[in-house]
C-alpha cells in the first residue's frame, strides 16, 4: 500500500497549511502558529498542481481533490439567536464544490458517522472537540451542535476524494478521516479572523451604520490578500466564504487560497452588520 511507511500518526503536526501567494503586495502572512494538534501524513507532498487548476486528467484522487476541488471556507455572523464569542464569526464548515460552482453532496452514507465528540475525544482530538464548542456552535432553533458537525461530516466531508478511507495509511481507525476533517476545518478557521480583519478597517458591529458591499469586501481583501464572497439575509450580512484550491490531501496538504469564483448575494448598499445579542 502507498502509505505502509508514512503513518506517523501522533508524531507529527503536519496540517493543511494556508499560503497566500505573492500575488497580492499587501498580502499578510496569515500561517496559523503551530498548535497542538496532531495529525497523521500521507506521502502526497504538499506541493504540486493544485486542484481545479490542472490542465489534464490527474489519476490519483487520495492526492488530488476531485471533483470536489473547489473549497469554501464558509462562516456565519449568527446574530439572532446570536451565536459564538461576540467578537469572533463562527464556522459553517468546508464545502468541496466542483471547479465549475456545482457541487455534490452526502457522498457516503455508510460513513455518516454519529457521536462526533465521542470521535475526536477517542482519538486524541479533544482540543479540536474544545475548539468546535466555541466556534462551531449551531442555531439552538436548529439543533444541537453534535447534530451540525454530523451534518456538515455528513454532507459535505463524505466527498473529499483524499479523505475516502482507502486513501489512509492502513491500520487508521474508523473515523480516523472525519477527525482529520474537523481538525483541518478549525486550523483553517484559525487562518481566516473575518471579524478581526473588519475591525482592523474600523468596521464593526453596529445596530446603526450601514456598509457598501465594496468597502466590506476592500477591507477583507486588504487583510487576507483576497476577495471572499458575503451573504445577506435581508440587508444583514450574515455569511463570508473564503475560497481555495488544495495541492495535496485534505490530510497534510496545502490550501491555494483564491479570489471568490462568484459574488455572494449581499446587495451593493445599505448592508448591516449587527451586534451579536443586541436588539435589532
Ligand atoms: C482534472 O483532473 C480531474 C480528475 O482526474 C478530471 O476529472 C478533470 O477532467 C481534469 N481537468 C482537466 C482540465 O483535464
Amino acid at each position: 500500500m502507498l502509505f505502509d511507511l508514512a503513518f506517523l500518526m501522533g508524531l507529527t503536526s503536519m496540517v493543511p497549511k494556508f499560503v497566500p501567494d505573492a500575488h497580492q503586495g499587501q498580502s499578510q502572512a496569515i500561517i496559523a502558529p503551530p498548535t497542538q494538534y496532531t495529525q497523521m501524513q500521507t506521502q502526497c507532498g504538499a506541493s504540486g498542481i493544485a486542484s481545479c487548476q490542472n490542465t489534464s486528467v490527474v489519476e490519483n484522487l487520495c492526492c488530488f481533490e476531485a471533483p470536489g476541488g473547489l473549497l469554501l471556507q464558509t462562516q456565519f455572523w449568527d446574530t439572532s439567536p446570536a451565536t459564538g464569542p461576540s467578537e469572533s464569526w463562527t464556522i459553517h464548515g468546508l464545502w468541496p464544490d466542483k471547479c465549475d460552482l456545482t457541487y455534490v453532496e452526502n457522498c457516503d452514507s455508510s460513513r455518516a458517522y454519529t457521536d462526533i465528540a465521542g470521535l475526536l475525544t477517542d482519538q486524541g482530538a479533544s482540543d479540536t472537540l474544545e475548539f468546535m464548542q466555541q466556534y462551531w456552535v449551531n442555531d439552538p432553533d436548529d439543533g444541537s451542535d453534535e447534530e451540525f458537525w454530523e451534518h456538515e461530516w455528513e454532507t459535505h466531508g463524505t466527498c473529499y476524494s483524499t479523505l475516502q478511507p482507502s486513501c489512509l495509511p492502513d491500520g487508521s481507525p474508523t473515523g480516523a478521516e472525519a477527525v482529520v476533517f474537523f481538525n483541518t476545518v478549525v486550523k483553517l478557521f484559525q487562518t481566516l479572523p473575518t471579524y478581526t480583519w473588519l475591525a482592523n478597517h474600523e468596521i464593526i458591529p453596529s445596530s446603526s451604520a450601514t456598509h457598501n458591499l465594496d468597502s466590506l469586501i476592500s477591507a477583507l481583501q486588504a487583510e487576507s490578500g483576497y476577495i471572499p464572497a458575503l451573504d445577506c439575509k435581508g440587508t444583514t450580512m450574515d455569511s463570508v466564504s473564503w475560497y481555495f484550491n488544495l495541492q495535496g490531501s485534505l490530510v497534510d496538504g496545502t490550501f491555494v487560497p483564491i479570489d471568490a469564483p462568484k459574488k455572494g448575494n449581499c446587495r451593493s448598499s445599505g448592508i448591516r452588520y449587527l451586534p451579536k445579542g443586541a436588539a435589532e
